[in-house]
């Protein structure tokens, strides 16, 4: 079941370093991109800031619509990350050609990606000079979703035999997001 983040703990849907699904709308073109250069970047407003390239369809779309959503996949989806950021939406519509079905976000146009573990609607703040020199985006958070049977109470739970969050290492090999332990007495 979806449910609602609390805004100032949505940090927690990125901190252990997801890669994530960058979905993005404009007109009558949408997109979704694999990025794994994203983190959370504040607690209250909350922000995130990810490296959209700029020879990406995502990135037109991004600095057209002004928003963005950073879709939380799991390891079931892997196959899935690694194929949309390997092929552009300029091209073909990337979610007929990989069957992904959506939801409508709450706070922006941009399609949310169905089965993922989280979603954070994400409204960009215009830093000019990040964006043209290293392809940062920094953006508010406005709002966020999870999964209750992965995130709940403001803590991810990714129990054995459940698909956890994905990390990239290079040419399309993860990590997927292993056991919690708690390092405090
Ligand atoms: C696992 C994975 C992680 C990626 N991470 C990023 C990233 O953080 N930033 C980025 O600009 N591109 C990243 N890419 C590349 C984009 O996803 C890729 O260029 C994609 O084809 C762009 O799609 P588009 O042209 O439809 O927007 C990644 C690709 C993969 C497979």
């Amino acid at each position: 079941m979806r449910k609602a983040v609390e805004l100032k703990k949505a940090y927690r849907l990125l901190n252990h370093g997801p890669t994530v699904l960058v979905t993005s709308a404009a007109g009558a073109d949408r997109n979704l991109m694999a990025a794994a250069w994203n983190m959370p970047l504040d607690f209250d407003p909350p922000k995130v800031c990810v490296v959209i390239d700029r020879n990406t369809f995502t990135r037109g779309l991004i600095e057209k619509s002004g928003e963005f959503a950073l879709c939380v996949p799991t390891r079931d989806q892997a196959v899935m990350v690694a194929g949309v950021g390997d092929c552009s939406g300029r091209d073909s519509d990337k979610f007929l050609r990989f069957g992904i079905a959506t939801f409508e976000a709450q706070k922006i146009s941009a399609p949310l990606v169905e089965s993922c573990a989280a979603w954070l609607e994400c409204r960009v703040i215009p830093e000019v000079h990040n964006q043209t020199k290293y392809d940062l985006f920094v953006a508010e958070v406005l709002a966020a979703q999870a999964d209750t049977e992965v995130f709940s109470d403001g803590r991810w739970h990714f129990e054995a035999g459940r698909a956890a969050s994905i990390h990239h290492i290079s040419g399309g090999a993860f990590f997927e997001t292993g056991e919690a332990f708690a390092a405090r007495e």
